[in-house]
């Protein structure tokens, strides 16, 4: 703040800082907007704060990076939304603009790092309505403008334990009605989600999701989310949903295991040899496996086993099979995955002796 306070640029501390500033609570992110060129302005910052600095040319924007502080430093600017949910274009303007983009009254506070004396700025009576303790949009399109923000509100709420002031809450629930969360992709609705499952009060908005019919899921299984681990919260919560996400392969697969929970624990619970065990458990997320392990005491010793067969290597890989002029194809996963569930049983013990089953298969078949 010093560095500002003695340099010429016309910076402001904006957004969540001064709205947790105010509510005594800590952040380690810091907003900055400055008018006029703000990667000038974090590079000379980091000069004397010596912190790691990310440079976003095509956005104007800088993030310093030091120990747990993560200082973001851009242009004062506003938007103009072309259609709704679509991204904003963006232009320069003062600080005022850059005020009246933002979503909520709490969030539209500034101070000024002027060179002369301190300034703060709240055309939006944010500290009216942080005393209220109420969540307010700035104006009646921000939740048409940007939906995300329907996610926002809510975390909001429940995280500073707030209420929404009771026009943002008819304007919520007719931009729901409006479905035009239709209109944003898939991909900015999963951050919102994954950016609700990180907070405490997570469990307060998944069921504000339900209550607000912003998602359809069943409550009843939601409940068990408190037993998840934290990193896979989200996962179990998208297990519950029938939209589709954009996920990476690995999230993919834990979320679908999820949906299968209880088939999974059915089929472990029923299996009685070892291959049952094994094939229960082999295409599982490890970290499901965990909580299933957590979960249900009963399947621990099964599980235990689980861990110790999947030790256990193949007695005959394919390379065997060539050897033994078996053509590429189909039966080679059924030779396979036949000689691995028989040496999982105990059934086989030997490469001569699983060679000598494979030539009598042939034979037969
Ligand atoms: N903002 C907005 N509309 C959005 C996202 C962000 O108006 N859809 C504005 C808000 O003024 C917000 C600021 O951009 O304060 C920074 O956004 P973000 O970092 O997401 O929020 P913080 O206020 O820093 O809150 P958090 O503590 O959740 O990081």
């Amino acid at each position: 703040m010093d560095f500002f306070l003695k340099s010429d640029f016309e910076a402001y501390l904006v957004g969540g800082i001064i709205r947790d500033t105010l509510l005594g609570r800590k952040t380690h992110d810091i907003d900055i907007s400055v008018h006029g060129d703000a990667i000038k302005a974090a590079t000379e910052l980091n000069k004397i704060i010596r912190g790691k600095l990310e440079i976003h040319k095509d956005f104007g924007t800088a993030t310093i990076l030091k120990n747990r502080t993560r200082i973001d430093i851009a242009m004062t600017r506003d938007e103009i939304y072309p259609k709704p949910g679509a991204l904003p274009q963006v232009f320069e303007s003062d600080i005022h603009g850059d005020l009246r983009r933002r979503d909520f009254s709490i969030n539209a506070m500034a101070l000024a790092l002027n060179r002369k004396k301190l300034r703060f700025l709240d055309p939006f009576f944010g500290m009216k309505y942080l005393n209220e303790r109420l969540i307010r949009v700035i104006h009646p399109k921000s939740f048409l403008d940007d939906p995300t923000r329907i996610f926002r509100a809510l975390r909001y709420k429940n995280r500073l334990n707030f209420k929404l002031e009771s026009k943002t809450e008819k304007l919520l629930i007719e931009a729901v009605w409006l479905r035009v969360l239709k209109k944003v992709s898939k991909q900015r609705i999963l951050n919102e989600l994954k950016l609700i499952c990180k907070e405490k009060t997570y469990l307060k908005t998944l069921k504000d999701l339900h209550h607000y019919e912003i998602f359809e899921f069943n409550m009843k299984k939601l409940n068990l989310i408190k037993k998840i681990p934290d990193d896979l919260k989200c996962y179990y919560f998208l297990s519950l949903l029938e939209d589709k996400f954009p996920l990476s392969n690995e999230e993919e697969r834990i979320v679908s295991n999820f949906r299968n929970l209880e088939r999974i624990r059915n089929t472990l619970k029923s299996a009685k040899i070892n291959s049952d065990i094994y094939y229960a458990l082999h295409n599982v997320d490890e970290r499901v496996i965990k909580v299933l392990n957590r979960l249900y005491k009963g399947l621990r010793q099964k599980i235990r086993k689980f861990y110790r067969l999947r030790r256990i290597k193949p007695i005959i890989r394919g390379d065997d099979l060539l050897a033994l002029s078996i053509k590429p194809g189909p039966i080679f996963r059924e030779i396979l995955s036949g000689i691995h569930k028989m040496q999982l049983d105990g059934l086989v013990k030997s490469k001569h002796d699983a060679t000598q089953i494979i030539k009598k298969w042939l034979n037969v078949s």
